[in-house]
């Protein structure tokens, strides 16, 4: 769809910026209920699955979904992230439409991240009742390392959010580029893209809404097929 600002182009696809938005609201879900008065750790899982699901499906989305999405458009090696901090262009000298070879780097980090992050909990215990859905698939002792690693990894996901946040604040207050409002409508102005981009073209929303639910339905499997945990039984 072609955007209604002067030059205007459709970047992001409607399933990068759900999947997007979805994960603020899901990683800030997974905190507050650990952090929160009360027995809120149902909902700890309920926001940990959707975690899962949407790096799941956004690591899919990397292989097959519209151009800017693919990690083929913007995972680069260590010269052109050299050439973007020294110029701000690609290769070919122009500006860059979709992720820059830096951000990358850091898109990569985190959806690795927040898929251990969920995995880990899944095996996770809390000493006193509560276990992830797949915790009798591993020893007490195993179960006690992978909580230990699930809330220290939690410390490393919270710096690479805040030092991500302050970096779109950066573009957004030194450099003078929202980054912010495109990741909202998926439209960037003319004017922050080289001469003759173009629009991406159709979401594909429902091959997006298809490939989450086939994980999602894979993730009932496993967790329905998992042997019953309790931190009572001997
Ligand atoms: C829990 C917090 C957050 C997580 C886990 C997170 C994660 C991510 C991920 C994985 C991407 C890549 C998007 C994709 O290609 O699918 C991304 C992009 C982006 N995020 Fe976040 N984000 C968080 C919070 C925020 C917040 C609060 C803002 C706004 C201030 C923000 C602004 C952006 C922007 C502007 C981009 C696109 C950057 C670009 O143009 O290259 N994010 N984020
Ligand atoms: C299905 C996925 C998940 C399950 C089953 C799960 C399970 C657990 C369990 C059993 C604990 C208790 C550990 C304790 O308090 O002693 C815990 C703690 C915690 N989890 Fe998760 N979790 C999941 C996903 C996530 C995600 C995605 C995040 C954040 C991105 C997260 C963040 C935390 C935090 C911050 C704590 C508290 C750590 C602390 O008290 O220091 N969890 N989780």
């Amino acid at each position: 769809m072609a955007g209604t600002e002067q030059g205007a182009r459709q970047v992001w696809d409607l399933p990068v910026r759900l999947m997007h938005w979805g994960l603020v609201l899901a990683v800030l879900g997974s905190w507050l209920t650990r952090k929160l008065e009360g027995d809120w750790f149902a909902w700890h899982i309920r926001c940990g699955y959707a975690v899962l699901l949407i790096a799941a499906t956004r690591i899919v989305w990397g292989f097959v979904g519209t151009r800017h999405a693919r990690f083929s458009d913007f995972v680069r090696g260590p010269s052109a992230i050299l050439r973007y901090l020294r110029d701000g262009t690609d290769a070919a000298g122009q500006r860059i439409v979709g992720h820059n070879p830096l951000g990358a780097l850091m898109v990569l980090a985190m959806l690795a991240m927040l898929l251990a992050q969920a995995t880990l909990g899944l095996f996770a215990n809390d000493q006193v009742f509560s276990t992830g859905p797949l915790y009798g698939y591993v020893s007490a002792a195993t179960s006690d390392r992978l909580t230990s690693l699930h809330k220290q990894l939690f410390d490393v996901i919270v710096a690479a959010i805040v030092v991500h946040v302050v970096a779109a604040v950066f573009y957004l207050l030194v450099r003078r580029e929202n980054l912010i409002l495109p990741m909202v409508t998926g439209r960037k102005p003319g004017e922050s893209l080289p001469p003759g981009a173009t629009d991406i073209g159709p979401s594909r929303t429902l091959l997006a809404a298809a490939i989450a639910a086939a994980l999602g339905a894979l993730l009932w499997w496993v967790v329905r097929n998992a042997p019953e945990a309790s931190l009572f039984a001997f």
